[in-house]
């Protein structure tokens, strides 16, 4: 026993060596990894693709084409006509009065000024001062996340008073 304790005793001081150099470089690749980064470059490169980022946000997070895209005859989206207004393909699971069978299109020029589509997607406030209806989604983006939705969409070609 006490033969097999003397010989753990260095292999221990080795282990206990080793982590605290181990730790020592973590934390020398976080620091450096902060500098290497300085704040706002996210955010740099975030402003330099809006547009990249609001179909990210619209194609695969926010899914706003799932109401506003018109479907073909199989259920699927039909992708040639992308937000160009849909009927909405959901009921309410509860009698609700006022349910919308339309979700107009969004794609092109938009249907409201800019500060007005910032503030529907930041505060779920449309034009008449209140939320829109259910399942419109009350969004509560931020407003870089906002500004980059509304670039994709006035990217997309066409607009209300053109089509549809
Ligand atoms: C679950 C379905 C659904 C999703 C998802 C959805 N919407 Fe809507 N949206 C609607 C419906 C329904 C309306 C109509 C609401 C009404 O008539 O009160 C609407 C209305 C709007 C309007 C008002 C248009 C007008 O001319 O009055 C805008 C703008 C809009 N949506 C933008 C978006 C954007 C941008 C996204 C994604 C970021 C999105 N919507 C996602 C269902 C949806």
């Amino acid at each position: 026993m006490s033969l097999s304790k003397s010989s753990l005793t260095p292999t221990l001081h080795f282990f206990l060596a080793g982590l605290s150099i181990t730790v020592l470089a973590l934390l020398v690749s976080v620091t450096g990894a902060q500098e290497a980064k300085p704040a706002g470059a996210a955010a740099k490169s975030a402003a330099s693709a809006p547009v990249a980022r609001g179909k990210y946000i619209v194609e695969d997070v926010a899914m706003c084409g799932n109401c506003h895209t018109p479907r073909l005859p199989n259920g699927e989206l039909d992708n040639s006509r992308w937000l160009a207004g849909a009927s909405v393909p959901y009921l309410p699971a509860w009698p609700e009065g006022s349910w919308p069978i339309m979700a107009p299109r969004i794609a092109g020029r938009p249907p409201a000024s800019d500060a007005q589509m910032i503030t529907l997607l930041t505060t779920a406030i449309w034009v008449e001062g209140k939320p829109l209806r259910d399942p419109m989604p009350h969004f509560h983006m931020t407003r870089a996340d906002a500004e980059a939705v509304l670039a994709y969409l006035k990217s997309l070609a066409g607009g209300r008073d053109q089509s549809q």
